[in-house]
């Protein structure tokens, strides 16, 4: 076991931030995010106005919708007016898909890495085109030109991740997004794991892009958004038709009735709070994090890191072959880890073996990857 570097020492403050569990080693940021305090908090005050007053309150969402958005698009680089709050990515997929008014037989491309409910939202609309990535592609040059090399006459739209969620790698570059749409490719981008992850969310500036807030962002769980390039604006329908239809993207996509609006007011606390924490060194803190966990890990026979970017937070490895091969299987074995390691991962089916994922976050330690690698060792040597 390598002595924990000194560059891992405890973030300070970072555990006492959140309200998470002691006894669960939380090591799937990735997934559902977490909230801070700070920011519970601010929704819950929020929650507490909308009781004492919902006239008051309900009178003024709008307005204080767009005011949260410009301050949410600050923190991205984005245009106030080019975004959108929604739900959740899966929302905005649904959305984008409806936007583009696809017929039966335009061609979207997307890759056997993307996300399973983004990848439903197209494949209900219009026909798939899967580009098959080997978790192993060496470099952002394989998988560049293998996405590029997918593109048919046919395809009208290419879908894909910026970092993708099982196998942590980035996709959707700056520099594929230009070669798709000089090739007159519409081009979507699911990065909902680059807002707080990423220094720039939007590079590359694709036709539309969308990013969940709750993840590495802080915002409580239900707060995304979807930006949409100008020209496209216009296009985009009201998810539920109400009060400020007449108004246009982006009010028209965010005002839906009478519903719980503090999670999207609460939301730029969580950025904010980022950039108090000083965003740099959170992503440094935990991308070492996460580095330091792959390293302990790639140490357990037959596990193999995958390449990725090193700069993020998120890491990971194919499992031994034979391990985690279906969807039941992945389950199985992430719910063994959980019960017998207390540990919260990610495990990912793939045909023939699939993988780990693992993140790094301000509330963990390096002693729960520790432990983690310790334990997977002996529950895998005993399959
Ligand atoms: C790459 C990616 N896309 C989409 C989603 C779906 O996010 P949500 O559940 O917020 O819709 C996830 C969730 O982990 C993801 O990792």
């Amino acid at each position: 076991m390598p002595t924990t570097p000194t560059a891992l020492a405890e973030f300070p403050g970072g555990a006492r931030l959140f309200g998470l569990s002691p006894r669960v080693a939380h090591l799937n940021h990735g997934s559902f995010g977490a909230v801070p305090g700070p920011v519970a908090r601010a929704r819950r005050r929020l929650l507490t106005e909308a009781d004492a007053d919902p006239d008051a309150f309900f009178l003024a969402a709008p307005d204080r919708l767009a005011t949260a958005r410009g301050r949410v698009a600050d923190h991205l680089g984005a245009d106030r007016e080019g975004i959108a709050f929604v739900t959740n990515a899966t929302e905005a997929a649904n959305l984008v898909m409806d936007t583009l008014r696809l017929r039966q037989d335009d061609e979207i491309l997307v890759t056997d890495h993307g996300y399973g409910t983004v990848v439903s939202a197209a494949a209900s609309r219009a026909r798939l085109n899967t580009v098959a990535l080997d978790p192993a592609l060496p470099d952002e040059d394989a998988v560049h030109q293998t996405v590029l090399a997918a593109v048919t006459p046919r395809t009208t739209v290419a879908l894909l991740d910026q970092i993708s969620s099982p196998t942590a790698r980035p996709i959707a570059t700056p520099r594929l997004l230009a070669d798709l749409a000089e090739r007159g490719v519409t081009t979507v981008v699911d990065g909902a794991h680059a807002p707080g992850m990423l220094a720039d969310p939007l590079a590359g500036r694709p036709d539309f892009w969308f990013g969940n807030l709750h993840k590495w962002g802080y915002a409580p769980p239900g707060s995304a958004v979807l930006a949409v390039a100008a020209a496209h604006r216009a296009a985009v329908p009201a998810p539920v038709p109400s009060w400020e239809d007449h108004r246009g993207f982006p009010r028209a996509v965010e005002y839906r009735a009478t519903t719980d609006y503090t999670g999207w007011l609460a939301a730029p606390e969580g950025l904010d709070l980022l950039a108090c924490l000083g965003a740099q060194q959170v992503r440094a803190h935990n991308s070492a994090l996460a580095a330091y966990g792959a390293e302990l890990l790639a140490r357990i026979t037959g596990l193999t890191p995958l390449p990725g970017d090193d700069s993020l937070a998120m890491r990971a490895l194919r499992l031994p072959p034979g391990v985690a091969r279906t969807h039941d299987e992945a389950t199985a074995l992430r719910e063994e880890i959980a019960a017998r390691l207390g540990c919260r991962v990610l495990i990912w089916p793939w045909p023939g073996g699939g993988g780990i994922r693992i993140c790094g976050q301000i509330y963990n330690r390096p002693q729960e990857y520790e432990h983690l690698a310790a334990g997977l060792h002996s529950l895998l040597a005993g399959r």
